[in-house]
C-alpha cells in the first residue's frame, strides 16, 4: 500500500514536471516494423512463438529499453478488453505487445501520442467515424494511429501485436484505466499496471530517458 501510494504520487508530480522537459525518444515505428517482419519471416503459424521472437529480437535492437516482458496484465479500455506486457514505459514513448486470445472489439481512444499498431498474428479491422468500408490490417501490416484521430477497431478472432506510442503518454493513462471504475472493478489490474508502468517510467527517468 505504501508502495502505490508512493508510485502514485511520484507520478503525479513528475506529471507536472515532465512536460518543461525536453524528450528523448529512442524507438523507430520503421524499426519496430523491420522486427515484426524479421520474426514473421521465422515463425508465421504460431502465435505463442511469435510474441517470443519479437520480444527476443526487440531486446537485442534496444538492450538497454526493453524489459523481458514475462509479466501480463489485463486492460480494459474503450470497451475492449485484451491483455498486454509492457516491454518499455517512460514519459514520451512507450511499447507493449496487446491483443486478445479471442477477439475484442472498442474504441481506440484520442490521443496526444501518435500510436504505430504492427500486427504480429490475426487481424485488426478499422474505421474512422464516416468511413462506410474497413481498414484491414494483417501479419506485418502497421495500422499507424496519428496524433488526435480516433477510430473504431475489432479483432475479429485471436490477434496480437507490437503496439508502439510516441507523445504525452501519461495524458493515455485516463483512457487506460478507467474501464476499471465503470466496468471491471479490477482493482489487482489497476494495481499492477500502476505499478508496472510507473516503475518503469521513474526508472527510465532516473536516468535520463523521459
Ligand atoms: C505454440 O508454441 C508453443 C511453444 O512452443 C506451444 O506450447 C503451443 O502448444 C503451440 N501452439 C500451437 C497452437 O501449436
Amino acid at each position: 500500500m505504501a508502495r502505490i501510494l508512493l508510485v502514485s504520487t511520484i507520478v503525479l508530480v513528475l506529471a507536472i514536471a515532465v512536460p518543461f522537459l525536453t524528450p528523448k525518444t529512442v524507438f523507430d515505428e520503421k524499426k519496430l516494423a523491420e522486427i515484426a517482419r524479421k520474426a514473421l519471416a521465422k515463425e508465421s503459424k504460431n502465435a505463442t512463438r511469435i510474441i517470443n521472437n519479437v520480444i527476443d529480437l526487440m531486446r537485442k535492437e534496444y538492450p538497454d529499453y526493453i524489459e523481458k516482458g514475462d509479466k501480463w496484465l489485463f486492460n480494459n479500455a474503450g470497451g475492449a478488453m485484451g491483455s498486454m506486457t509492457v516491454l518499455h514505459a517512460s514519459f514520451s514513448e512507450y511499447v507493449i505487445i496487446f491483443g486478445s486470445a479471442i477477439g475484442t472489439e472498442g474504441h481506440t481512444g484520442r490521443f496526444l501520442a501518435d500510436d504505430w499498431f504492427t500486427i504480429l498474428y490475426g487481424e485488426q479491422w478499422a474505421y474512422k467515424a464516416g468511413a462506410i468500408e474497413r481498414e484491414v490490417y494483417k501479419p506485418g501490416d502497421q495500422h499507424h494511429l496519428p496524433f488526435g484521430v480516433a477510430k473504431g477497431y475489432r479483432m475479429p478472432e485471436a490477434c496480437w501485436a507490437l503496439e508502439y506510442a510516441r507523445g504525452n503518454i501519461l495524458s493515455m493513462m485516463p483512457f487506460g484505466i478507467f474501464d476499471t471504475f465503470s466496468s471491471t472493478l479490477d482493482l489487482w489490474t489497476l494495481w499492477e499496471t500502476v505499478e508496472v508502468s510507473g516503475t518503469q517510467m521513474i526508472k527510465n527517468l532516473l536516468r535520463g530517458k523521459i
